[in-house]
């Protein structure tokens, strides 16, 4: 029997008080890309999160509900992004207000004027840049922290940025005591905070690019920074009606670049908060034309 010794970890409370970040001392087995947690069965999947995973059935439960409403929808793309879902504790990046509905349908307000986004499409967008083991990851907009710590269920290479500097610590001390719980995936995960609108020179060129944050307009420096093949998802448009769109960039015979888009909610409106711009040490104003 695993001693079971809980713990209460970091928390910044600027905005809301975080969810106490409960977690066994140990997660009992460490994340490998070959943990494949059952999908067959609510009962047999909780049994094997409170297992492995050492997790509070509780939320075990109700993420196995948001799965099957999330497959049915057809937002997870395959197996792997199956268990991308199913292992990542998004009761540990919501605020403690908010831990009743951690598997809503629904975005829901992590202080600082900005939102962790809904499960559906943090699943619909990450099926759409599809990133495997090794590739580079490039997001911007980290936030609540929840869609790099899914990105490190399916690459061990991921790149965060946010532009709220309370925030991008506040998240980075949740990675830091989940790492430390036994969340090792986490260390995958190199963020800071900066405007994201010029990506990260320093870790170009990245396979995928994913922005969760709404703007007028494709970045130039962050397709600049897509590799040729890559693919990036982007909710672009008018403040509060963005597309959002999967933008692929493929290199011709001739070394010429060329860009296509797609919608991958085939015209529906899914509003987001601002890409924001900073001046010094100020966020002034957006990033829109
Ligand atoms: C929808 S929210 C957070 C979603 C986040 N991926 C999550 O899992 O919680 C979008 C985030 O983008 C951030 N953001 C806005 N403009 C930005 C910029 N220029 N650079 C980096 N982050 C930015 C916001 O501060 C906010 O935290």
């Amino acid at each position: 029997m695993q001693r079971r010794q809980f713990l209460a970890g970091a928390a910044g409370l600027i905005g809301g008080a975080l969810a106490p970040r409960f977690a066994l001392a140990n997660v009992p087995t460490p994340f490998t890309f070959e943990m494949s947690p059952p999908m067959d069965s609510r009962e047999k999947f909780i049994a094997w999160g409170l297992a492995q995973r050492g997790e509070d059935p509780k939320f075990l439960g109700e993420r196995f509900d948001r799965f099957g409403a999330m497959v049915r929808n057809e937002d997870l793309l395959n197996d792997r992004h199956k268990h991308a879902f199913l292992l990542t504790p998004r009761e540990k990046f919501v605020l403690q207000q908010n831990l009743g509905r951690a598997y809503d349908h629904a975005f829901l307000d992590i202080g600082f004027g900005v939102t962790i986004s809904g499960p559906h499409i943090v699943g619909r967008m990450t099926s759409n840049i599809d990133p495997k083991e090794g590739e580079k990851v490039l997001e911007i907009g980290t936030g609540s922290g929840y869609q790099s710590a899914y990105l490190s269920h399916l690459t061990n290479k991921v790149y965060t940025i946010e532009i709220i500097k309370p925030l991008a610590e506040r998240t980075r001390g949740i990675y830091d005591q989940l790492i430390k719980d036994g969340y090792g995936e986490f260390s995958a995960i190199t963020s800071k905070a900066a405007d994201g609108y010029y990506g990260w020179e320093e870790f170009a060129p990245f396979d995928k690019i994913i922005v969760t944050c709404g703007i007028d307009h494709v970045p130039p420096p962050l397709l600049q920074q897509l590799k040729a093949g890559g693919i990036m998802v982007i909710p672009v448009g008018p403040p509060g009606a963005q597309r959002v769109l999967k933008v692929v960039k493929t290199e011709g015979a001739d070394g010429q670049m060329t860009v296509a888009r797609s919608d991958i909610y085939g015209g529906r409106i899914v509003p987001f908060v601002p890409f924001t711009k900073l001046e010094g040490d100020q966020i002034v104003g957006t990033h829109n034309n």
